[in-house]
């Protein structure tokens, strides 16, 4: 009896660790993370029934056990370096030089390039295959034992796979960074925020703070991850690891430690600097937060040969990208009224360099988070920017506040057309009631009309609706299509020929469609998914327009909120006027025809489109899948059919082969399309 107990632990425990070894570091799941759960339940019921049989390896021991109450101090065997780093080409250029130059054998060098992770150095210590210990970087010379806290990444084995003494050493030191891939911070943050806790300014820090808990059940609870990027201390290791760094990164990801998957060999520095680009152009596109990209000489006896400088090797060098975070003063703040009278406090900045752009202005969200970040006009604020997100000021550095920093007061009335502002119970935003009467909400209504996916009216920038309004020439959507050529030439930076341009795109623009018509109202929480939703479901016009809060609910994405703002909208006489007016003035689109049951051949099916199309736009390989019955949503789950992954997809392509859901390439799919013209 025992003994069938210990081999079915045995058994459990070797298979999920298998599945684990296929999830994190082949990146190949073979199951569904339902069928591992179940697994794991049955392997944690057997353990709690027989605790004398749980193995040291067992995946149960990632949940985290008793509170510690200190960090113990760990001393490296080897010290723990940091890196050098480069700025731009020419410092990476000078870098090579001084190889070549100290290598004297050699012109071309092979280098190791890895991308560099924004997490936090961590060493992990394998005694005869098994975690022992694992630490901090500290001050690289002393750290912290964090060993509980790291038994519960899931993607970080305990037992190294293989065979001791002849695929591992006795004694092997893996180093690596520790790091929170970026929708765990995400999830991270949101969560803080609803619990009124401290947000993180960034991964990093969010990291660190999961990994410095003395309470692990909170670390397993954040998912961590990791990747290997180097061997430290070695212990009887003769011939058994490759003399190359890249070969090393290659053995442990044969021994189960993750290595990343864009590690690559390449010759000399000019590829070294292509790298780096291709670093750099899909940065936004990983799942994990970068800073820049580590090049390594390649040969571990020319690392040998080139030794180290005070705390950093000769042999490797980190080339940043510019820096997402940087410090400025708040110089003021206005309020600006959005499309749907939202106000929005956007912050003035002393321009700064950040992210590669010079930034002067940041949102502020709403009031809600002006309290959050306790900001004053005057204050020293940090701002990030990452990627192509819109800078965000994230803190306040409060030792550099002057005394003569302002509170930031949100107005009590409109700041444009003094009407009264409303706030509805649990909403953050405050919101100017007056609709199209207050001039901000006149102009960014015309703007939204007037908008690539609406209308499409070339030539009718933001600053000639500006004008427009200003000027009383138009109130109203429909006076656009009655503004005279003659009118338009007499504005602000137009002639003749600019002004017979517009009137003509406005008479093209006449021509449209439903769904954008529908859309270009600017109906709150009407996009353009559910525009097109609603278009292909009522064929026509009127129908929507006299939908009642049922049949609204019938329609795919439409719940009670879109079927409330959809009622409230066309019951106003004001809008139903201007698109009487609209009409008349020969605003028009085919008839849809409506499709016959048998031509859907999609309905009932959940589609996720991810990564970069490039035959077909995402929005219109949407509406061509939602023609056809399907649900276009927006994250994978257990409820998707088919997952379309175009290039470089990531983290959904991930889960979506571990739900064992279909995937297909873009040419699938527009294969699949041509069969259903
Ligand atoms: S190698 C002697 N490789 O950067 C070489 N470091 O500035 C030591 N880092 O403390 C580090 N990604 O936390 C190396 N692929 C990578 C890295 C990396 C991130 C971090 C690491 C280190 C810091 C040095």
């Amino acid at each position: 009896m025992t003994l069938a107990i210990q081999t079915s632990i045995t058994e459990l425990v070797n298979t999920l660790n298998e599945y684990n070894h296929q999830y994190y570091v082949l990146d190949e799941p073979t199951v569904p993370d339902a069928e591992y759960d179940r697994l794991l339940l049955s392997l944690k019921e057997l353990e709690a029934a027989n605790p004398g049989y749980i193995l040291p390896n067992s995946p149960s021991q990632k949940v985290g056990g008793v509170a510690l109450k200190a960090f113990t101090q760990v001393e490296h065997k080897l010290p723990m370096l940091s890196l050098d780093n480069a700025f731009n080409a020419g410092d990476m250029q000078a870098f090579d030089k001084r190889n070549v130059e100290r290598l004297m054998d050699k012109q071309i060098l092979t280098y190791c390039c890895e991308p560099k992770l924004d997490g936090l150095a961590v060493s992990l210590m394998y005694q005869d295959g098994l975690l022992v210990q694992a630490a901090t970087r500290g001050d690289g010379k002393i750290g912290e034992d964090i060993t509980e806290n790291v038994k519960t990444i899931r993607c970080i084995p305990l037992q190294l796979r293989g065979e001791l003494n002849k695929d591992y050493p006795s004694v092997l030191e893996a180093r690596g960074e520790v790091f929170l891939p970026t929708d765990g911070f995400e999830r991270l943050n949101q969560a803080q925020k609803a619990a009124g806790n401290k947000m993180f300014a960034n991964p990093r820090n969010a990291a660190a703070g999961s990994l410095r808990q003395l309470d692990s059940k909170i670390t397993a609870a954040r998912g961590l991850a990791f990747y290997a990027y180097s061997i430290g201390y070695i212990e009887d290791a003769e011939n058994l690891l490759s003399d190359s760094h890249y070969g090393r990164m290659v053995q442990l990801k044969q021994l189960g430690l993750p290595m990343n998957p864009e590690v690559a060999k390449v010759e000399g520095i000019d590829a070294c600097l292509t790298y780096y680009q291709g670093i750099a152009d899909k940065r936004n596109a990983l799942s994990y937060e970068i800073d820049g990209v580590v090049f390594k000489i390649d040969s571990l006896p020319e690392q040998n040969k080139l030794g180290f400088v005070a705390k950093a090797p000769r042999w490797a060098i980190a080339h940043k990208f510019p820096a997402q975070e940087e410090m400025t003063i708040l110089e003021e703040v206005e309020f600006q009224v959005g499309r749907t009278g939202a106000v929005t406090p956007v912050a003035r900045l002393a321009p700064v360099f950040v992210g590669g752009v010079t930034v002067s202005n940041a949102t502020l969200h709403n009031a809600d988070e002006i309290n959050r970040l306790g900001v004053k006009v005057g204050d020293s604020v940090v701002i990030r920017r990452a990627g192509d997100v819109i800078p965000q000021i994230v803190s306040v550095v409060l030792n550099r506040r002057p005394e003569t920093a302002k509170e930031i007061r949100f107005p009590e009335c409109c700041p444009v057309c003094s009407s009264d502002l409303e706030q509805i119970e649990g909403e953050a935003v405050i919101r100017c009631g007056a609709g199209l009467f207050c001039q901000a909400q006149l102009k960014e209504s015309l703007k939204h009309f007037v908008s690539r996916k609406a209308l499409n009216v070339d030539g009718l920038g933001d600053k000639l609706i500006d004008a427009l309004v200003d000027k009383k020439m138009v109130k109203t959507p429909a006076d656009l299509f009655r503004l005279d050529a003659f009118d338009v030439a007499c504005m602000d930076r137009m002639g003749q020929k600019s002004a017979a341009k517009l009137i003509e795109a406005l008479e093209k623009a006449k021509s449209t469609t439903l769904a954008k018509f529908v859309y270009g109202l600017g109906i709150r929480e009407v996009g353009e998914a559910t525009a097109l939703n609603l278009a292909l479901h009522f064929l026509t016009l009127d129908k929507i327009m006299q939908a009642k809060e049922e049949s609204l609910l019938e329609v795919p994405d439409v719940g009670n909120i879109v079927a409330m703002h959809l009622n409230k909208f066309f019951a106003e006489a004001h809008n139903q006027a201007v698109i009487t007016d609209l009409l008349a003035l020969g605003i028009n689109w085919p008839v849809i025809e409506p499709v016959a049951s048998e031509d859907l051949v999609l309905a009932d099916k959940t589609f996720v489109l991810t990564g970069t199309l490039n035959n077909l736009g995402r929005n219109d390989a949407k509406a061509k899948l939602q023609s056809l019955g399907a649900k276009v949503a927006g994250s994978v789950s257990a409820k998707t059919d088919c997952l379309v992954a175009g290039e470089k997809a990531g983290s959904k392509l991930t889960k979506a082969q571990s739900l064992g859901v279909t995937i297909w390439t873009e040419d699938d799919m527009l294969a699949f399309f041509a069969k259903h013209e």
